[in-house]
């Protein structure tokens, strides 16, 4: 079911095959292994599939040891220290509002008390990445799907397949956004139809840009929501912070024709205007525009185009250094 692992030059981007959720390897500079074409995310772990058809699963909340607890505590600590200057204010509004504490592994069932009253989502457990059309399903039901196991403690920035932390702190505060809820679970159904055309790769860059490392403007200046960034410590600052990358007005079909890189930080972020550009992608027939992206140009991650609506235009320093480029 999983494909091998490939060397850190050769998966420098992909076109998109999966349908990914964190990667944060800077710390340990290991490469990923490529994502599986039939498995949400990356394909770095390999979970039997559970008894149940959903691949649902208790969290098994009792079982978490105190050494658990203390990852949870750390990840949590630094990020909410960071990102009430960096997460847009959905975000950290979002983040308060939930029953998260620094001291425990959130419980799934209060969280999605909590949810379901504000957006009618609810968190499930998963041991791990599930299959695309597991997943689709679960996101056009509401449902979020948060692997129940921590990162070990000496790989806090560094994951093989989406956490605990990843999933919950990185992804639920924008769930009680009711933009975002419903964006998802549109994201779900159409997910399921891009399956049955053969064009997730395109649908997977929107997620990607936007879900995962999406940023929007508030009052003027780039602010988080992607749950990739809020997750990582190193990201985050890098995303909003670093001279580096670009910072490129949101637009669907430019997005669509964007790799991405899985192996590092970003080299462009996409920004929307404002969350409620998000409910206007909700709406769109994606048919014709699968159509159009069939012929026509893929854009690397760090291109500039002319048409392109520059926020920031990122002097590449970053990944110039990272690739030994003298500058
Ligand atoms: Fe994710």
């Amino acid at each position: 079911m999983q494909e091998p692992s490939r060397s850190a030059a050769e998966s420098d981007t992909v076109s998109g095959a999966a349908l990914p959720h964190q990667h944060d390897t800077r710390a340990s500079g290991e490469p990923l292994n490529q994502p599986s074409r039939e498995k949400h995310g990356l394909a770095a772990g390999d979970a039997a599939a559970p008894p149940s058809p959903d691949w649902t699963i208790d969290q098994g909340w009792s079982s978490y040891t105190e050494a658990e607890h203390a990852v949870w505590k750390t990840l949590f600590e630094r990020q909410t220290r960071l990102l009430p200057e960096l997460a847009c204010d959905a975000f950290v509004q979002g983040m308060r509002a939930l029953p998260l504490e620094a001291d425990r592994i959130p419980d799934f069932r209060r969280l999605s008390n909590v949810l379901m009253r504000k957006t009618g989502w609810q968190i499930v457990a998963v041991p791990g990445l599930v299959p695309d059309d597991v997943f689709f399903d679960h996101l056009a039901n509401r449902r979020f799907p948060s692997g129940n196991f921590i990162r070990k403690p000496d790989e806090l920035d560094y994951l093989e397949e989406p956490d605990v932390f990843h999933d919950v702190f990185g992804h639920v505060p924008m769930l009680m956004h009711p933009v975002m809820a419903d964006f998802i679970q549109a994201y779900g159904q159409g997910g399921l139809r891009a399956q049955s055309l053969g064009k997730l790769p395109q649908l997977a860059r929107l997620y990607w840009y936007t879900v995962e490392f999406g940023l929007v403007l508030e009052n003027g200046a780039p602010r988080i929501y992607g749950a990739g960034i809020a997750s990582s410590f190193t990201e985050s600052r890098f995303a909003v912070q670093s001279p580096s990358p670009n910072r490129i007005g949101f637009d669907l079909e430019r997005v669509m024709r964007t790799n991405y890189r899985i192996d590092d930080f970003q080299e462009s972020y996409f920004v929307l205007d404002s969350l409620d550009d998000l409910l206007h992608l909700a709406d769109v027939d994606f048919e014709p525009l699968y159509q159009r992206l069939g012929t026509g140009p893929e854009y690397a991650p760090g291109m500039v185009l002319p048409q392109d609506r520059v926020i920031q235009r990122g002097d590449g320093s970053y990944h110039s250094a990272r690739r030994g480029e003298n500058l």
